[in-house]
Parts: structure tokens; sequence; C-alpha cells
């Protein structure tokens, strides 16, 4: 495996797209820091530096476009494990792509496409954990956490970075052989959104209901009260 260590980059994402082209699968760029980490919605993510882990995977799957959000799951349920293993403690997805543990945020996923309408280039899994972050500004405090926050002891980021490659590894190959079905079941198993009122904003329409399922595709299922069923592909979600 290509794997690819930095002190300062400006955001692992932007760097993994410039070098994807000419990268192989599983290529991993990881950084202690980064000056313009992005988060999903064009808005900023704060990377303190050696507090947290900062990495982008280069994926070239041969599978459709519309599959590329499955992997932001298979990235998902490789946190959960990852932090489980690491640093014992229960994270849960908030669909589709944020981890929270004990109803805070720490860490987030950023999966970014490169390609056709039909046809992948390549895809770009950026993760973000707050893994030693001892305080965060005022307007995050009740929004984000970390893990050492949580744990009450310091994590060890390389065994961390290490678990979350693995389960990566084991997850995007089980997608890979054997379909979404698994992904979606720990999906479903690990989540924080389903069977909970959400409120879905997906192309600036606001959706009003209970999240009652994850479908084959990856996608959110949200009843409203007079039964009818929209299936939420991308947005934002609110429990
Ligand atoms: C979000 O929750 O909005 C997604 C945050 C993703 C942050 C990670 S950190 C590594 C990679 N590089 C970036 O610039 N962003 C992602």
């Amino acid at each position: 495996r290509n794997y690819l260590y930095f002190d300062t980059i400006s955001s692992t994402n932007d760097y993994a797209k410039e070098i994807a082209s000419d990268s192989p699968d599983g290529t991993t760029i990881v950084a202690e820091e980064q000056t313009s980490g992005r988060g999903r919605m064009g808005r900023l993510w704060v990377s303190y530096k050696k507090q947290g882990i900062w990495m982008s995977i280069i994926l070239k799957p041969d599978i459709a476009p519309n599959d590329a959000v499955k992997l932001t799951q298979v990235a998902a349920v490789s946190l959960v494990d990852a932090i489980k293993e690491t640093a014992n403690l229960t994270s849960y997805i908030k669909w589709p792509n944020d981890i929270i543990v004990n109803g805070k945020k720490v860490c987030g996923i950023l999966t970014e496409m490169n390609g056709e309408l039909d046809k992948i280039n390549f895809i770009v899994v950026g993760i973000g954990v707050n893994v030693n972050v001892d305080s965060f500004p005022v307007d995050l405090q009740d929004k984000a956490t970390s893990l050492s926050i949580e744990a009450s002891k310091k994590i060890d980021r390389k065994l961390l970075t290490a678990s979350i490659l693995n389960n990566f590894e084991k997850y995007y190959r089980t997608f890979l052989d054997e379909g979404f079905l698994n992904i979606r079941n720990l999906c479903k198993e690990y989540s924080l959104t389903l069977e909970k009122d959400v409120k879905a904003i997906m192309n600036n329409k606001e959706y009003v209901g209970r999240a009652i399922d994850i479908d084959n595709d990856g996608n959110l299922i949200v009843m409203f009260k007079n039964g009818e069923k929209k299936a939420i592909t991308s947005g934002e979600v609110s429990i």
C-alpha cells in the first residue's frame, strides 16, 4: 500500500485529488496538521496539530458513480469499530457521515468523486477524527468532542490510524466482493438516526418525518405522518 505522511498540508483531500490519477487504489495520505481542512457543504474543518487524524484514502473501485455514497458508509462502520477497539468508546453514525460519541461529533467523513456519468475515475474518502483535542471553541462546545475528552485519557493516534485502515480495508473488500448488504446492516445497527424524528434538507427542500430505514443504496428512508415515504440521498439531517 502507498502511504504518504505530511507534517503540514493544506488539505489531505485536495492533495489526494491532485495525485489520484497517478496513484494506486488504497493510497493513503495522512497529515499532522491541515491549514485549510474542508468539511461538507463548503464548511471549514479545523484540524488541530497532532491532536487528530486527518487523512484521505484514494479509491478506484469498479462501481457505478451512484454507488460512491456507499463508501462513506463503509468508512463510517470502520470508524465505529476502530473507536471501540482503540478507545473502548461506543459511537454511533449520524447519517450519512458523522460519528457521534455521547451526543457530540468526534469525526466527519468527506467523500469526493471524480468521474463521468457512467464511470468513476477515482473517489477520495477524507476522514477527520478529533482524537486528543483538549477543548473546543465556545461555539463548538455543545456540538463537538474528542475521544480523549470522552474516554478521559489520551488515545494512541498510531494505533487508531492502523485500526481505521485495517477495518476500512476489511469492509471495502466485503463491499466489493459481497455487495452492500453487510455494510447496510451494520449501518443500521450503529445508526443514531433510525427510529428518530428527523428534519432532512435535500436540494433546498425540507422533509420532516421519522427515519425508518437505510435502504440497499445507502439512502435514508423517511416516513411522513401520512404514511408516504421519501428516500433521502444526500444533504443535512438533524435529529
Ligand atoms: C464533515 O463532517 O463535514 C467532514 C469533515 C472531513 C474532514 C476531513 S480531515 C481529512 C480530509 N481533508 C479535508 O480537508 N477534509 C477531510
